[in-house]
Parts: C-alpha cells; sequence; structure tokens
C-alpha cells in the first residue's frame, strides 16, 4: 500500500477490514466504506467542505445527552429513519406499517383500564381513541400492550414541558378479550420538532419546515407477536402531505373527528360534549 491513489484507496480501504469476524458487520461496514467513497468523488468533495461535515457532526454530538438524541433527529428528517421502518413493513406486509418513534417515549407509563380517561385538566378537543388489536389472520388479540403517547393542546410532549403533569397523555392499555382498547383524551396536535441544534440548521439551509402532522403514538405488542412501533395520523391536518420527518403513511391515516353515535356516547357520560371518535386497529405479526 505504498501508492495509494484515486482508483485504488477504495479497495485498499476495505481490505484493511478483512479480518472483520461478524460477516454482517463486514458487509455493511465494507457497504459504508464503498458508498462514502463514491458519493466523496461524486461531488469532488472539497478540504473546506469536509471540514463544514466534521464540525456539523461534531456539534451533532455536543448538543446530544440522554435525553435528546441529535444524530436521531437526523436520521429522522433525512428520511433514514422512515426508510428503516419501510424496510421492516415490507417484510410483514400483512400488519400495520411502522412509524417513526420519535424522542418522547416514557417507559412505565401508567395503566388504564379499557375505556378509561387521559383527558384529566386537558384543555382541547375531545376524543376517544378505540380499535383493536389483532393478528395479520384477523383474530383479536387479548391482553396486548398498547403503549400509547401524545403531545398536548400547545403542541409540547409531557416530558420536555414543565407546565404538564408527569405521564400527562401517556398510558399502558392491556386489550380486553375481544381485543378491544379504548380511552378518552385530546386531539393531538401537529407539532415542530426542535430546530435548535444542527438538525434545525439543516433545515433552515434547504428551506424545509419543521413540522410534523398530528398524530398518536403507539407501542403494541403481545404475546407471541413482534412489537409494532408506529404512529396514527390525523387525515385532515394541514401537514399530512409534509411531515418533516416523513413518518406518514396512507395506511396509519384516519379521521380524528368521526361523531360518536348514540351507543359511545352513552358509552363515556364522564367526557365532556361534543367529542370526536378515532378508530384504528393494529395489527401484529406472529413471530416465527
Ligand atoms: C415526534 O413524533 O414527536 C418526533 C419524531 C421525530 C423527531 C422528532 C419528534
Ligand atoms: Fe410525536
Amino acid at each position: 500500500m505504498r501508492n495509494i491513489a484515486y482508483d485504488n484507496i477504495t479497495d485498499a480501504v476495505v481490505k484493511s477490514i478483512d479480518g472483520t469476524a461478524n460477516p454482517r458487520l463486514k458487509e455493511v461496514l465494507s457497504a459504508v466504506i464503498r458508498k462514502s467513497h463514491e458519493l466523496v468523488k461524486e461531488i469532488d468533495l472539497t478540504h473546506e467542505e469536509w471540514e463544514a461535515a466534521m464540525n456539523f457532526l461534531l456539534r451533532t454530538g455536543q448538543i446530544s445527552d440522554e435525553r435528546r438524541n441529535e444524530f436521531v433527529l437526523l436520521s429522522d428528517l433525512f428520511g433514514i429513519s422512515s426508510l428503516v421502518d419501510i424496510i421492516a413493513s415490507n417484510a410483514a406486509p400483512d400488519a400495520s406499517e411502522r412509524s417513526v418513534l420519535g424522542p418522547f417515549y416514557r417507559e412505565n407509563a401508567p395503566f388504564l383500564e379499557v375505556g378509561g380517561d387521559l383527558i384529566k385538566d386537558n384543555d382541547g378537543d375531545r376524543v376517544v381513541f378505540q380499535g383493536y388489536v389483532r393478528s395479520t389472520s384477523g383474530e383479536p388479540i387479548a391482553g396486548a400492550l398498547l403503549d400509547v403517547w401524545q403531545n398536548a393542546a400547545n403542541g409540547e410532549y409531557e416530558n420536555v414541558d414543565p407546565t404538564q403533569p408527569d405521564y400527562n397523555l401517556r398510558c399502558r392499555m392491556l386489550t380486553d378479550e375481544k381485543g378491544f382498547y379504548c380511552y378518552s383524551s385530546i386531539r393531538p396536535y401537529p407539532y415542530e420538532v426542535p430546530d435548535d441544534g444542527p438538525g434545525g440548521e439543516f433545515m433552515a439551509a434547504t428551506g424545509r419546515h419543521c413540522w410534523r402532522p398530528a398524530h398518536l403514538h403507539a407501542r403494541v405488542s403481545a404475546q407471541g407477536y413482534g412489537e409494532l412501533v408506529t404512529e396514527v395520523f390525523n387525515t385532515s391536518d394541514s401537514y399530512i402531505d409534509e411531515d418533516a420527518t416523513f413518518g406518514v403513511r396512507a395506511s396509519l391515516t384516519v379521521p380524528f373527528d368521526r361523531e360518536a353515535t348514540e351507543e359511545e356516547l352513552a358509552r363515556h357520560p364522564g367526557v365532556e360534549r361534543p367529542f370526536k371518535m378515532v378508530d384504528f386497529d393494529f395489527v401484529l405479526k406472529p413471530v416465527g
């Protein structure tokens, strides 16, 4: 390797990792090396541009901590997270599609009974979320664990907003014997992803906005099934076709304003009227 040049450097670097014991790691790293060299050649990267890129990554690391991962945000804004979701969804075509986890999930949300209430002191339009968890073969899954979270009427998630109570608008729920889940909440609101770091810089430089359409986040799991991480979107949201993180799929959009039937109104006597219904079924794929 005395004579490293434009035409042999890529092969030389790929060969240098020949000793990688893990075959998948070797495959991935070889592709990363080949594709990144290809990219540098395609755009004739200058030294100044390389330095700017290294500085951008340095700042991405510096603004990150255990509560904020700016690398994940960049992955979201570049559509990489969604592409990974789409690849996983393609491998389970009859299951509900996956969508971004986002940075605001919290473990150990309080359990709520089927039919319970999450509204408490929240302002905002009242809605009832309901539906079934079923398997790809159509059977209801009793005892499936639904873990849901959403933002408040001010657009903020509880864990980044000191004005909200702990675990506001989050709950875990076990489906009943029919695989049914149901709870009253407020309508989620459109919201802007954090724009005060390198992610925001990227969005400003490229003339993009940081808005996400209103959505509910859900992690759904059950014994014998693959876990589903997904989102449910409001079909009529003004940002539905321009999600900053590319998380929207047609199959994950539903109206957030279906009129409640008399029976549904009667089932939720404690919920201030008028309230609207949001129907969504989660479909899980058996493992193995
Ligand atoms: C969210 O859904 O809240 C979110 C997703 C990706 C990046 C930032 C926020
Ligand atoms: Fe979100």
